[in-house]
């Protein structure tokens, strides 16, 4: 074939390649795209043209056009062509009901190569069988399957959707600075240093927590911004090194307009994207609730297996290991495998060993059969406490009961876990189930055990409970935050609070984390004062958008909507980035290397 021509010339695009149907039979056409897929029959070659758009079967007929038919033998996958001919009804059983354009096919006669392909290393194809490594190094390669396609259209349409519902509300989107200090989340910060001002850095942020405040002290009212974060922390597949917010705050507000707002913005992009009716309103916990009965902050209500408490029945039982858990402050929780009396001891075993993997001390069981409860520890248990058993786990014959022995933190740990495991194995996840709900009054603080201080659960603009303020002095570690997270099928989804508004009580919750005045002024110090220029009340919340869409197009990975991801090593393969730079760049930037 001869060399590609050299660019366009004066041909035009008539149709994108998922246009034309039934009614374009007849029509001349041009289009062009990538040769996806090629085949050979008895003469006559077809090829599936593809863009973004769809496909659309090209026929290269020898007793129709010889010399296009020639041309046609040397295209390769990726080929970059350009075809004109006659939309025709495809004859009869070679329709594809699958295909928008699976009515038609274009008869070509004049082809135009525009570029060649290297074979790529991998098939452009949605179930494709190359490995994450080689997709994300050839990421552009990869961006060409439909799925993932579909994944970043869906992503953009949920841009759309978002902009306008806030815009209709009253919202301003306003940029905020990327070269900036470091900000309140907790994670290592990415840091940047500064050429003109030797030995010194800005920090990436880690949200805009500090500017969205400062726009509602300058009196902007509702803000919100579609924003990269950066935060340098061990990542997951929920977790991107750089991720995207959708960064609210309003002002002269409580907890429910910020949560009446997520709902909206939530339900709208489950309506319009994927026609999912969510509830309305979304159901509500508190952190409490949520680790008694489900072990997690973040629980999937898309089943049961609820946490029960057993101290009663473990008090009337002889079990030593339950009293001295109960004599020590601990507690005694079960689930209740429902229908699993007929587990082997190897199931059970491998059930002790998660669990044991998860720093339990040990995992009891009982089954229950017609028969009536068996166990190696049923002895320990008097008839008063195996019936206050069944009742607190509802249990009937053919269940499995599980028990757990521990501190509070670690028997939600384990039975948090635990139930997830369950769910799975026995597949207790119903497809196409979507179940939204808030959790809310977390700790304000927790115990950094190994530093022997405080830390802000959620960031120290948080404002505690007002009927908490005074245990601020009398237990600090027992009050509320008026923090919220937004949860769906198990995965936070968007986390906020109402802030601190007056200068005082930011000073004490500072106190509180050990952040001295000196330190508070140098980290915080244009907020801290900005608080002393006329602070409205004001409170937000942030939505982890790549988590939302990856719901939204029931990915698994956080990957796969996001169009050039890093590795869970933080790495852009494709780009080879972060990379070494040379010694002269350091220099200039006032950095010694090691
Ligand atoms: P928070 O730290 O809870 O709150 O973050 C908000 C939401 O962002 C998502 N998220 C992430 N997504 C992908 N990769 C990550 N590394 C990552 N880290 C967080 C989560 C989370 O719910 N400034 C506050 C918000 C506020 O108080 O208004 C904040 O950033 O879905
Ligand atoms: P042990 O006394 O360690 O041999 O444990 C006796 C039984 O109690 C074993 O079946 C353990 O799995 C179980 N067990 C031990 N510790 C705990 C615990 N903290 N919670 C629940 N079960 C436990």
């Amino acid at each position: 074939m001869k060399e590609p021509s050299a660019g366009l010339g004066d041909w035009e695009r008539t149709h994108d390649c998922g246009a034309l149907t039934d009614k374009d039979i007849g029509q001349r056409v041009l289009l062009m795209g990538w040769v996806w897929r090629r085949r050979d029959h008895g003469g006559v070659i077809f090829i599936d043209l593809r863009d973004r758009y769809g496909i659309t079967q090209i026929v290269f007929n020898p007793q129709r056009d010889p010399t296009a038919y020639q041309q046609a033998d040397h295209l390769r996958s990726e080929y970059v062509i350009a075809v004109q001919g006659e939309v025709e009804a495809r004859p009869e059983g070679m329709v594809n009901p699958q295909l928008p354009t699976g009515t038609i096919e274009v008869n070509c006669d004049q082809l135009r190569l525009l570029n060649r392909s290297q074979t790529p290393p991998f098939l452009i194809e949605d179930q494709t069988d190359a490995g994450e490594e080689i997709r994300l190094k050839y990421r552009y390669l990869d961006l060409r399957r439909p799925r993932v396609q579909g994944n970043l259209l869906l992503r953009h349409r949920g841009y759309q959707i978002v902009r306008r519902l806030l815009d209709e509300r009253g919202f301003i989107e306003v940029e905020t600075p990327f070269l900036t200090k470091s900000t309140p989340e907790g994670a290592r910060d990415y840091l940047v240093p500064s050429r003109v001002n030797p030995g010194q850095f800005f920090a990436l942020p880690q949200s805009p927590q500090t500017y969205k405040q400062l726009l509602m002290i300058a009196g902007y009212d509702r803000y919100f911004q579609i924003v990269k974060c950066f935060r340098d922390e061990d990542l997951r597949a929920d977790r991107q090194p750089e991720f995207t917010q959708i960064d609210i705050e309003m002002a002269f507000v409580r907890e429910d307009h910020v949560m009446a707002i997520a709902e909206d913005i939530t339900r709208a992009l489950f309506a319009q994207l994927r026609q999912i009716d969510l509830l309305n309103p979304f159901p509500r916990l508190t952190y409490r609730e949520a680790m008694e009965r489900f072990g997690s902050d973040k629980p999937d209500l898309r089943f049961g297996l609820e946490l029960k408490d057993i101290a009663a029945a473990a008090r009337a039982s002889q079990f030593q290991v339950f009293h001295s858990v109960l004599d020590s402050g601990g507690q005694v929780k079960g689930i209740n495998a429902k229908g699993c009396s007929g587990f082997s001891r190897g199931q059970i075993d491998d059930l002790i060993a998660f669990a044991q993997g998860l720093g339990a001390k040990g995992l009891s069981w009982i089954k229950h059969t017609d028969s009536g409860l068996e166990s190696s520890i049923v002895k320990f248990f008097p008839q008063t406490a195996q019936t206050q058993l069944i009742e607190a786990l509802e249990s009937a014959p053919g269940d499995l009961m599980l028990f757990v022995a521990d501190q509070p933190k670690q028997v939600a740990q384990v039975l948090g876990a635990l139930r997830l495991e369950l769910a799975q194995r026995l597949s207790l996840v119903p497809e196409d189930s979507w179940q939204p709900l808030w959790v809310s009054q977390f700790p304000l603080l927790e115990r950094d055990e190994e530093a022997d201080r405080f830390t802000a659960v959620h960031h120290p603009f948080t404002a505690p409970l007002e009927e908490d303020f005074a245990l601020l002095d009398s237990a600090p570690a027992d009050a509320r935050a008026r923090a919220y997270d937004l949860v769906l099928n198990g995965n936070e989804i968007a986390g906020g609070s109402i802030r601190i508004f007056q200068r005082s009580v930011q000073a004490r919750l500072f106190q509180l984390l050990e952040i001295g005045p000196e330190e508070a002024a140098a980290k915080f110090g244009f907020l801290l004062e900005a608080l002393d220029y006329g602070a409205p009340p004001h409170g937000g919340i942030a939505f982890g958008f790549d988590r939302l869409i990856t719901l939204l197009a029931n990915e698994d990975s956080i990957r796969d909507v996001i169009a050039f991801p890093k590795t869970n090593k933080a790495v852009g393969l494709m780009e080879n980035a972060p990379s070494s730079v040379d010694l002269g760049q350091l220099r200039e930037l006032g950095i010694r290397s090691a």
